[in-house]
């Protein structure tokens, strides 16, 4: 019988081969043809396998038929450039991965680290795949993480160590919660007073912190090589006390406004009649569209409960104004959907207490769906009474509860064809660390992963349960903090 194939997400034909399995030695070889593309996906398959081989792995560009090699091949076959199908084939005698645009191969990758186990002890320990023939490609486009580096920062090399933890589970978008009422932590060229004055505080008397520009910048590079891309949000307009904070003439009273590290929400706002306004919002959505490559930037638009109908309007339409200016499309939570937007402008659902009536609106008139609904997707809420970190307004979410939802059913009068897709969301109040923070996201992260790539046929609690189980001793290698949900018969590391 052969031995049951953790992967996740759970890929869409996944049939294992009666053979051995394929053995990394320290003859192995990468083989890619001499293309720039496929010569930098070689490097990073070769980081990755030499980093668990522990001795370094060829990459050649030949392939003359011998055993022991692994292939990535691009076969470009005149299909769009989003297409991200990947096929992956372990047998005794070698492992080839078919992939049409870069990104399959990529996910193809994620799917063979995957598979890689280490087996045997001291100087006989290596690395095997079981063998196996693996179609599979995703069921959304946006398969996101949102994280919260405002209430608490987390810095470059915490954000990069986050994008590994992305890619392992074929999540393509980090959305980084860049400003809040508790701190500013992007750097805006035309705006230096944001972090010199708003950029070192956090919730609690915390220690702060911001990217500069060239920081962030290497970030979104970062994650483009592994086929991850950066959605920044910018939060208007309220969520600003740092920027009030920032630039006195933001507010009514011309006066900049304390720092505030509490973490009640709802109390600051934008003012639309005051002058300063509107340049503040042109000027800092323009240079954050031009520090990012990707296709699209976040204005926010959550949670202002002090302001008219008409205000909301006016204040969101400029930022939305200025991120088309750049050639960007605009994302914001759902309360945007009460503001006319753009065809293709995205309406992320996140409370599900609120009427959504205005969504089903905006997408009759065009807008997508990204799916983080509170129950489910927000990973900073406890998983049961006892957890000592997170919050408890959407409840709490054990595993199941992360895995078990239908994206395309779950907005009545929303078409499935309206989800653009499904992002956790993960908010800083109570988490101060790196540890702290994928303790939260793990396991579940690797759940919600799941309901973003699988088709609905492929996806069973029962089954990923059995599969999650094996896990835990992955994240232990990685160095990776995580929760033991009583959900899961946790299948213990190699000492
Ligand atoms: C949100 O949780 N305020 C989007």
């Amino acid at each position: 019988m052969p031995e049951v194939i953790g992967v996740i997400p759970r890929p869409h034909v996944c049939e294992p081969l009666d053979e051995a399995p394929f053995q990394v030695t320290s003859s192995t070889a990468i083989v890619v043809r001499p293309t720039p593309e496929e010569i930098a996906l070689a490097v990073v398959a070769a980081d990755l396998l030499s980093s668990g081989a522990g001795s370094p792995v060829e990459i050649r560009y030949v392939d003359d038929g011998t055993a022991g090699v692994i292939a990535l091949r691009l076969s470009p076959d005149g299909s769009p450039a989003d297409d991200e199908r990947y096929m992956l084939t372990v047998t005794a005698t070698r492992i080839v991965i078919d992939a049409p645009r870069r990104t399959g191969l990529v996910h193809g990758l994620a799917t063979l680290r995957q598979l890689l186990r280490p087996v045997g002890a001291g100087a006989d320990r290596r690395l095997v795949a079981p063998a196996v023939h693996i179609e599979d490609e995703p069921r959304y486009r946006w398969r996101g993480l949102s994280v919260d580096v405002a209430r608490h920062f987390f810095g470059l090399a915490e954000l990069k160590v986050l994008v590994t933890l992305l890619t392992r589970y074929k999540l393509n978008v980090l959305h980084l919660h860049l400003t809040d009422d508790q701190g500013w932590r992007l750097q805006v060229p035309s705006r230096p007073l944001l972090t010199e004055l708003s950029g070192a505080s956090a919730v609690g008397g915390d220690p702060g912190g911001f990217l500069r520009t060239a920081e962030y910048v290497e970030l979104v590079a970062y994650a483009a090589a592994r086929g991850v891309t950066v959605v920044p949000e910018i939060d208007i307009p309220g969520h600003v006390n740092a920027a009030l904070h920032a630039y006195g003439e933001l507010s009514p009273s011309g006066q900049p406004t304390d720092v505030y590290t509490g973490i009640d929400v709802g109390f600051s706002r934008l003012s639309a009649d005051l002058p300063a306004t509107e340049a503040f919002l042109r000027d800092v959505f323009t240079d954050v569209a031009a520090l990012t490559p990707g296709a699209y930037v976040h204005i926010g638009g959550d949670e202002v409960t002090q302001m008219s109908a008409e205000e909301y309007a006016r204040l969101v339409g400029i930022a939305a104004d200025s991120v088309h200016a750049a050639g960007r499309r605009v994302v914001g939570w759902q309360e945007i959907a009460s503001v006319p937007l753009s065809p293709g402008s995205v309406v992320q659902v996140w409370d599900h207490r609120l009427d959504p009536t205005d969504v089903i609106a905006a997408v009759r008139a065009g807008a997508r769906v990204l799916l983080s609904p509170g129950p489910h997707a927000y990973l900073d809420m406890k998983y049961d009474a006892s957890t000592a970190l997170g919050l408890e307004w959407a409840g709490h979410i054990e595993l199941r509860d992360a895995y078990e939802w239908e994206p395309s059913t779950f907005l009545t009068g929303v078409p499935a064809g309206a989800i653009e897709g499904v992002e956790a969301a993960v908010w800083t109040e109570t988490i101060r660390s790196l540890d702290e923070l994928t303790t939260m996201l793990l396991p579940r992260l690797a759940a919600l992963a799941e309901v973003a790539w699988s088709a609905p046929e492929d996806r069973d609690w029962a089954d990923f349960r059995a599969r999650v189980a094996q896990h835990g001793a992955v994240w232990d290698r990685a160095g990776f903090a995580w929760y033991a949900s009583p959900q899961v018969d946790w299948v213990p590391s190699l000492a």
